[in-house]
């Protein structure tokens, strides 16, 4: 989704509106702008569609376009083709107000319309430049100072936004508005910045404001100050951002991805630690979930009927595989729900539900609907969150942070791990509270999950097998994963790796429904992986795998160490270490990761980029 950088300070702009939002580069965009100022000078606009380097070319990375205060964008398009007349920064008529967009004005036709019958005319297809002349309009007509105007246009539209906009009579100054966008502003020692995500403004300050829904904000070189809607001033603290800048580089990988995948042990292994009871370096320490550090309480739980899990992508798939954690741990009924169904879908629930939603950006839109009506209907909401300070992890009751860090690559690794490990602790904990596990049982488990990180390490330590492959089906059209239970979920998962970056259809089949029609697409040497972790249903996927490859089909099988008969049945078996079943998608979904990953680079695409495809989906 479309990216925003701003900076007014002492150094020039363009050079650090290009670099930042270079590091936004995997939110996914075709096409690029920046608007810089010096002085009382108009705004100088270049745009360029394509990637971003088309842009540092046309600029000679920024250096031939002079001065201080500028704000830079990049556009996924959503409102008119991808083209330079739509990109932003978008101009009013006389050039008085300049402006970038994320997001979208729902009613942006509507107020085209005004504008046109009081004389606006328009260059471009978009809606925010339907929102930038009504700034203008306001501002002219009601000569209010840029604050007021913007207040009153937030009235006036629809929809979502994080918008930036420079004033021509307000020279190095910098306004901003946000609804259901993110948008953040971080305090620098040299002048005060703007972004749409943190790694955008990592390298050059660490002290960061979020400004809350519907609240405005005035940045110039020394001084940042935030608005509500009445125009009233706004104290906020600022938050120090933990993450450091060399976390968002590829650290000597050739790419984000790899090197996420990598990072896998380490994010899991903080991630439980972070909520732990008792020393986990010594064996024999009696381990329990904090379940205080998130707030929730013994009391809360027992009166519990139901939970109820949202989430999008990844972090849904996330939900399928503890949908069986929870209901086998817990034995309550959890039901798992893709967010941009449920928003719309009036479900019904038990007024004892907890809602767990699911998001490693905490921006994804439906998701941020999910837990909107949710709370609207008196639930009470747990989100499992990476970026803190996120519109998600601020509005849900509950926040348990995962800790993976900055996630560059678009498609998630160590995050959908971590999120995976959120909810095992919930389950746990949960148990213990509710009575359905022994303090001694949660004690081994969690043992046994501290064991995680150095298992993810060894499977990555071998994963040449995975490459070489990945190089004999670089070619595939299509392929099918099959697993029952938990490994339908990490069937799930494994075969949008696939498809998101390597562009091979492929699709996800529990086991037992193949019968039901996918099984006809099975063709000579159709690679077809069954995901065998689960002991009790082992025999029967193992059923279903005979029954593809006497149609032809090539198998992979993954399964854990021991059950080496696996190699009776498949052309090529992948094994990972034992562990309890529970936690073995944590394990299983590591290969996969890397079969996505070799196919993509042995085709030759852009592993991070993918095309289509969005980091952070901040729009329906
Ligand atoms: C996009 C990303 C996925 C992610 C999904 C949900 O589609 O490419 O990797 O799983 O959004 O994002 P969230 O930030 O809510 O986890």
């Amino acid at each position: 989704m479309c990216g925003i950088v701003g900076y007014v300070g002492v150094n020039q702009a363009a050079p650090i509106l290009l670099e930042g939002l270079s590091k936004l580069e995997y939110r996914g965009y075709d096409s690029a702008g920046i608007a810089v100022r010096e002085g009382k000078e108009d705004p100088v606009v270049v745009k360029a569609k394509g990637r971003l380097r088309v842009l540092a070319d046309k600029t000679d990375n920024g250096k031939a376009v002079h001065g201080t205060c500028g704000i830079g964008h990049t556009r996924w398009a959503t409102h008119g083709a991808p083209s330079e007349s739509n990109a932003h920064p978008h101009v009013s008529n006389d050039r008085s107000v300049t402006a970038v967009h994320n997001g979208i004005f729902e009613n942006y036709q509507e107020i085209r319309d005004k504008l046109l019958r009081n004389g606006y005319t328009f260059y471009s297809q978009t809606d925010t430049e339907a929102a930038v002349n009504l700034i203008d309009y306001y501002y002219k007509k009601y000569k209010m100072g840029p604050i007021d105007a913007i207040a009153k246009t937030m009235v006036r539209v629809r929809g979502s936004y994080a918008l930036a906009v420079m004033f021509r009579d307000y020279p190095g100054e910098i306004y901003i508005a946000r609804k259901d966008a993110p948008l953040i502003v971080g305090a620098g020692t040299d002048g005060n910045y703007i972004a749409s995500d943190v790694p955008a403004i990592l390298q050059h300050t660490r002290t960061v404001y979020y400004p809350d829904n519907l609240m405005m904000g005035r940045i110039t070189a020394d001084t940042i100050e935030f608005y509500d809607l009445n125009g009233d001033l706004v104290k906020l603290d600022p938050v120090e951002i933990q993450w450091d800048a060399s976390a968002a580089e590829k650290g000597g990988y050739e790419h984000f991805m790899m090197k996420e995948i990598h990072e896998q042990p380490r994010a899991v292994a903080d991630t439980i630690r972070s909520y732990l009871k008792g020393d986990p370096d010594k064996e024999d320490a009696l381990l329990s979930v904090d379940l205080g550090k998130i707030g929730i309480t013994d009391e809360m739980l027992k009166g519990l009927k139901e939970i109820c899990i949202v989430g999008c992508g990844s972090a849904y798939h996330v939900g399928v595989t503890n949908q069986y954690v929870f209901e086998d741990l817990v034995k309550i009924p959890v039901r798992v729900e893709l967010a941009s169904e449920y928003r719309y879908r009036k479900p019904v629930l038990d007024p004892e539900t907890l809602v767990i939603i699911i998001s490693q950006s905490g921006e994804t839109a439906d998701s941020l609907a999910a837990l909107r009506i949710s709370k609207e209907h008196g639930l009470k909401t747990l989100a499992i969150v990476n970026v803190v300070g996120s519109s998600i992890a601020r509005e849900a009751d509950y926040v348990l942070q995962t800790y993976a860090g900055p996630e560059i690559a678009v498609a998630t690794t160590k995050a959908y791990s971590t999120q995976l490990i959120g909810c095992y602790l919930l389950a746990i904990g949960f148990a213990v509270s509710r009575g359905t596990m022994q303090a001694h049982e949660e004690s081994e488990l969690l043992h046994e999950l501290l064991t995680i990180p150095a298992k993810i390490q060894k499977i990555l330590e071998d994963k040449e097998r995975i490459q070489w492959f990945a190089a004999k089906f670089a070619n595939a059209h299509d392929v099918f994963f099959i697993g029952r239970g938990i490994d339908y979920g990490i069937c799930l998962e494994g075969s949008l790796k696939m498809k998101e970056i390597s562009y091979i259809h492929s699709e996800a089949y529990a086991a037992g429904e193949l019968k039901h029609g996918t099984i006809s697409l099975i063709e000579d040497g159709t690679l077809v992986i069954g995901v065998l972790t689960q002991s009790e249903l082992y025999e029967k996927t193992l059923s279903n795998l005979v029954e593809v490859k006497s149609r032809g089909a090539y198998l992979m099988g993954l399964t854990m160490s021991g059950n080496f008969d696996i190699e009776d049945t498949v052309n090529f078996a992948v094994f990972v270490p034992k562990t309890d079943e529970h936690f073995a998608n944590s394990l299983a979904v590591i290969p996969l990761q890397l079969l996505g990953y070799y196919i993509a680079v042995s085709k030759g695409l852009d592993v991070d980029k993918p095309r289509n495809l969005a980091k952070s989906v901040t729009v329906e």
